[in-house]
């Protein structure tokens, strides 16, 4: 279960030493975790223990004139596929409930789409203190998953409830959350390839034609699958964003080049995903030599259909395969992906409303809608990451009804 990241939230309660074992907890089970602390915290643990063991700034304060990141509480938020508070006093439960963004902490939970896991830790008589309760309540029916506190000798050397859960517990409730318990492995077997980033058609050997797309998308599905078992081979047109560990990458840079990549490893394939921005045109004929601007008012450039890789791979799959493709449109969404489901007879599309908020090119974020031919189902914003798991789930949903299960 690699290539999660974990935003471990700690809050200033005695507690806040178990934070660190929960944090090495969650790195040896794979995930990248990095920590963001209140000012209190910092009176009971040093940020630099946490640094040391993560190789990371720990954020206490946006407005450190030490934090590498000037809107840290944004990027931070949204580079996160859980943010996980251990411990949570009563004073962050009410910030969160109430929509306070006072600290780093309390504004990243504003700020972040990620699902929030809360384990709170505090003295008997302010966890049944109404006020607490209430804000509890609030937060679970605003969907926030809590770790409850167990009931034993509190450090006020009081016994009744308000003790942090065993980090065992926490770190199990961590990882059901981001989905690893339930489906580990549950696309072992499956040999996905899959097209990532943008292309680039030459014009001249120094000018070309492409397009916003960072590859974050297509990358958030490599590491999906590989986090569920799948062995993964991307073809990588151009990206901005990093490739995940575990995965093949191999560098094509024009449609030509792509298509040629991935028709020669195609034999070897069970999943194809088709999440490149491939140029649907490309010079016709690319200059050898840099086009000189001397005694030309215009330029015309003859622009030729690009092989279309994911209608090829879905006419000559190989037995068995499963055939995904994205469909990034502007109006008329479903209707446009499912004209393209049927027409390149393909299994999956994932459509995306690119002129949303949240959406398009380039973000952390996507709005997706999952298309088969029996269905489609609507997503809300959510991290790419976990959009991509949701197109796993129906990939393997898919590998099930063939195999009759
Ligand atoms: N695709 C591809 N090869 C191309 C063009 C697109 O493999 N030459 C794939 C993309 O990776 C994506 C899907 O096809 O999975 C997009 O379908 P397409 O019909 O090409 O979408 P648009 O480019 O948006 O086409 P149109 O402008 O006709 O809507």
């Amino acid at each position: 279960m690699a290539n999660y990241r974990v935003g471990l939230g700690v809050s200033g309660g005695i507690a806040a030493y178990k934070a660190v074992e929960v944090m090495r907890a969650l790195q040896k089970a794979g995930c990248d975790v990095s920590v963001a602390m209140t000012r209190h915290a910092t009176e009971f643990v040093q940020p630099l223990t946490f640094r040391a063991l993560t190789d990371k700034h720990v954020i206490v304060d946006d407005y450190d004139p030490e934090n590498p990141d000037p809107i840290a509480h944004v990027n931070f938020s949204q580079q996160i596929d859980l943010l996980l508070v251990v411990p949570a006093t009563a004073n962050i439960i009410g910030k969160f409930a109430n929509g306070v963004a006072d600290d780093f902490l309390s504004s990243t939970y504003l700020a972040t789409t990620a699902p929030v896991l809360v384990a709170p830790a505090m003295n008997t008589t302010m966890w049944e203190q109404p006020a607490t309760q209430r804000n509890i309540a609030r937060l679970k029916a605003d969907g926030v998953k809590f770790v409850e506190p167990i009931s034993g000798e509190l450090a006020c050397k009081t016994v009744g409830t308000g003790k942090l859960e065993d980090v065992e517990n926490i770190v199990a409730q961590a990882l059901a959350v981001l989905g690893s318990s339930t489906r580990a492995e549950d696309l072992a077997g499956e040999r996905f390839l899959i097209t990532v980033g943008g292309t680039r058609e030459a014009i001249d050997p120094v000018r070309f034609i492409s397009n916003h797309s960072s590859g974050k998308m297509g990358f958030a599905m490599a590491a999906a699958a590989s986090a569920r078992g799948a062995k993964v081979t991307v073809v990588a047109g151009m990206t901005t964003a990093e490739a995940p560990a575990n995965v093949e990458v191999v560098r094509a840079i024009s449609a030509a080049e792509m298509h040629k990549a991935v028709m020669e490893r195609l034999a070897g394939a069970t999943v194809f995903v088709g999440a490149a921005a491939v140029a649907d045109y490309a010079p016709a004929n690319a200059a050898d030599a840099k086009i000189k601007k001397d005694g030309r008012d215009t330029l015309t450039l003859e622009l030729k259909k690009t092989p279309d890789i994911l209608g090829e791979v879905s006419a000559s799959r190989p037995d068995g395969m499963i055939v995904v493709g994205f469909a990034a449109e502007t109006n008329d969404v479903i209707d446009f992906a499912r004209a393209k489901l049927e027409k390149k007879k393909l299994d999956i599309v994932v459509a995306n409303d690119v002129s949303k908020a949240g959406a398009g090119f380039n973000t952390d974020t996507n709005i997706i809608s999952v298309l088969t031919d029996t269905k489609t189902e609507n997503f809300p914003l959510m991290s790419k990451r976990e959009a991509a798991d949701r197109v796993c789930d129906a990939i393997k949903a898919e590998r099930e009804a063939r195999n009759g299960k």
